[in-house]
């Protein structure tokens, strides 16, 4: 059984105090869960304090990006040692906004990955296609050059500190979530494929991660589906009731 993962983006959003107040909550809110692994992920800003709060409780931290050198000239960089240094457990790579916003390629998210390879931190690698690539029949071959270009020279026993998120890109804070169909497909298809590009036991472990509008309404039926093993969620983990009972689904 995959242990499910229910992480929260807060993105460019929340003060120090405004990032503490809400773990509060949410440590103390969830203090009872140990089926699922809880994760939030706050600006590098409020890092340490949001750990100081969720400390001895269920929820790890995560941070949202990391630079793939690990120290030395980088001005205004943050690598993965310093992202363990400051007590997160994981980190989000490739996300959209910044593949579209920084102009992020595969081959700089494989290597931000094989820094992080060289410390503890578990990855969440974000992948996911556009509405024009859905469109134009784009959408598997998309996922497979992301997936592909992003895991390039990762070997089967690194797999296991890597977690997929599959965001479609137009369901990404527009309220449009894919139906569980279109999601149960991508997320298949992308195991599949890491059957064929590892073997059976990476891709019966991996856990596969739906991203893009995910609500306390619509994660009950997201999360049936055999191939979703959690959720990322965006704007809906900014509410500590909403977080909450996203993380509660049934
Ligand atoms: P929303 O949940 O706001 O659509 O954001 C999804 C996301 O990008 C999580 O990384």
């Amino acid at each position: 059984m995959r242990k499910p993962i229910i992480a929260g983006n807060w993105k460019l959003n929340k003060t120090i105090s405004e990032s503490t107040e809400l773990a509060t909550q949410l440590a103390h809110s969830l203090s009872d869960i140990n089926d699922r692994e809880i994760v939030i992920a706050p600006i590098f800003t409020c890092l340490a304090a949001t750990a100081a709060a969720i400390d001895n409780s269920p929820i790890q931290l995560a941070a949202q990006n990391c630079y793939p050198e690990t120290s030395g000239a980088f001005t205004g960089e943050i690598s993965p040692y310093f992202l363990q240094d400051v007590g997160c457990q994981y980190v989000i790579i490739g996300h959209s906004e910044r593949r579209q916003l920084l102009l992020e390629t595969d081959a700089l998210i494989n290597k931000k990955l094989h820094t992080a390879f060289t410390t503890e931190l578990k990855i969440i690698l974000c992948i996911g296609e556009t509405l024009d690539q859905r469109d134009s029949g784009q959408m598997l071959s998309v996922l497979e050059q992301q997936i592909k270009g992003g895991l390039a020279n990762v070997t089967a026993a690194q797999m296991n500190s890597v977690v997929i998120a599959y965001e479609p890109v137009w369901a990404i804070g527009t309220g449009k979530t894919a139906t569980t169909e279109q999601a149960q497909e991508a997320h298949q298809f992308i195991r599949n494929l890491l059957q064929q590009l590892f073997n059976l036991e990476v891709a019966s472990q991996i856990r596969i991660l739906y991203g893009g509008s995910v609500k306390p309404d619509n994660v009950d039926a997201l999360m049936k589906q055999e191939d979703i093993d959690g959720a990322l969620v965006g704007g809906a983990s900014l509410k500590a009731e909403d977080f909450v009972r996203i993380v509660r689904f049934n």
